[in-house]
Parts: structure tokens; C-alpha cells; sequence
């Protein structure tokens, strides 16, 4: 079974672009994943095939049509209809590793891709779609937003990453920033690996990596590391 991807965007050139190299471009070429593009303005009915007018209210920018995007909706979600539908928007629920992997399990995503300063309200009340940020700051369109999403979802899928990894020892997958890494050479500018990790102790390489782990989370991202606190409640505090 392979992930099946559509894209409702006013820039359907813009896919697959980074996706078709390195991992999901080999992947695509082999038929693990696909990709279909809808272009938007041909749900447009009038003679300038517009998709957008001015915001209700006034204000600055243009503002995508209900009617236009439902058309749209409505063909993909016909012919796709196991395949949930997404809106990237900074108005939508934070991108998490869990809603990636959860989206890689399953049959594939449909993505509809905001432009300008938004989309008319009424269409997320009348149809089946979750909203969704890749984080709290503003891209031009949501383009590049569904290409994050859709690379973090397609090394993820069965078969892409190989036997190498199946990519859940990774950052978040535990609910902690993923341990620092080295390689070679093992003197560099006079900075050296260090000792344990050249130790072959497979235990003592674990719980160092476990507590470099721990550690970096504390400091750099307090947030995670409350919740991966606060998921642990029960367990001896001695172990944290
Ligand atoms: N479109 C514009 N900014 C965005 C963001 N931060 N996340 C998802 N879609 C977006």
C-alpha cells in the first residue's frame, strides 16, 4: 500500500520540489509514496477565475473564497474520501510527531494550501477539515508548510527509511530531544569524542545517552521536558 498525497494549491508547480530528491524522491520514484496536484483555480466559475476577494470588515489583503476551496474540497474529498483533509495555516493546531505518525500509518493526506491573508471561516464550519501550523510564525503560503508535513510523514512510511531505522529512537518519538551525535575523526580542532562512546559498553553508551538526552531537554526545551515530566509521575524520581 502506498501514501497517497493530493495538494489543493494555487502553485501546483511548486510540488514536488525538495520532495522529489534524496529519500522521498527515490521513494516516489519506487512507488512507496504519490503525489497528485489540484490546482484551485479551476473550481473558479466566473471569467476571471477568481479564488480570493477582500476581507469582510475591511482590511489589508485578499481573503480565499468559501465556495471556490469547497468546489475543490469536494472533488478530492469524492474521490479520496479515506484520506484526511488538512489546512496548513498558522491559525491551526501546532504539528505534533505523534499526528505525523499517525498520518504515516494510514492510506494519505489531502492538503489544501492557504494564500494571501486567509480563508474565508465558513468553510472549516462546513466541512471536514483540520487545520494545522508547522509553528508560530507566518509563511507567504501554505505551501512550504505541506512540504514539511509531507516529508515528515513519508520517511516514516513502511518501506522508506530502509532497515536502517525505523526512525522511533528519534527526537520526540520518546518525548526528549534525540542525544548528541559524533563520528570521525576522533580529534577535531582538539575537541575528542567522548570516552563512553568509544567504550563498546552497550549499557553505559545507553545511559548516557539517556541522560545527555534528558539533560539537553531540560535546558533547551523546558516545555517538553515538563510533559515528559509529568508523563512520568509515578515512577521514582531518582530515575529522572
Ligand atoms: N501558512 C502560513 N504560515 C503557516 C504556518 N506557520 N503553518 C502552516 N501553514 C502556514
Amino acid at each position: 500500500m502506498t501514501f497517497a498525497a493530493a495538494v489543493l494549491t494555487l502553485y501546483p508547480e511548486m510540488f514536488p520540489g525538495p520532495l522529489g530528491h534524496s529519500l522521498a524522491g527515490r521513494a516516489l520514484g519506487d512507488g512507496l509514496w504519490s503525489l497528485e496536484t489540484v490546482q484551485i483555480r479551476d473550481f473558479a466559475t466566473d471569467r476571471h477565475r477568481s479564488v480570493d476577494d477582500t476581507p469582510a470588515g475591511g482590511g489589508a489583503g485578499m481573503v480565499m473564497r468559501a465556495d471556490v476551496l469547497a468546489r475543490a474540497v469536494d472533488d478530492v474529498l469524492s474521490r479520496r474520501p479515506d484520506a484526511p483533509m488538512l489546512a496548513m495555516t498558522p491559525r491551526g493546531a501546532p504539528l505534533t510527531q505523534a499526528r505525523v505518525r499517525a498520518l504515516a500509518a494510514g492510506p494519505g493526506v489531502s492538503i489544501l494550501c492557504g494564500r494571501f491573508e486567509g480563508i474565508d471561516e465558513r468553510l472549516f464550519e462546513a466541512r471536514p477539515i483540520e487545520q494545522v501550523s508547522i509553528g508560530d510564525y507566518v509563511l507567504s503560503g501554505g505551501e512550504m508548510a505541506a512540504l514539511t508535513l509531507l516529508d515528515a510523514c513519508i520517511r516514516l512510511v513502511p518501506g522508506v527509511m530502509g532497515a536502517a531505522s525505523s526512525g522511533n529512537e528519534e527526537s520526540f518519538e520518546s518525548g526528549l530531544l534525540e542525544y548528541p551525535q559524533y563520528t570521525r575523526p576522533n580529534d577535531w580542532e582538539g575537541r575528542t569524542i567522548p570516552e563512553v562512546l568509544r567504550s563498546g559498553d552497550h549499557a553505559r553508551i545507553g545511559a548516557w545517552r539517556q541522560r545527555q538526552a534528558e539533560t539537553d531537554t531540560r535546558l533547551r526545551r523546558s516545555d517538553l521536558w515538563e510533559r515528559y515530566g509529568s508523563a512520568r509521575v509515578g515512577e521514582p524520581s531518582g530515575a529522572r
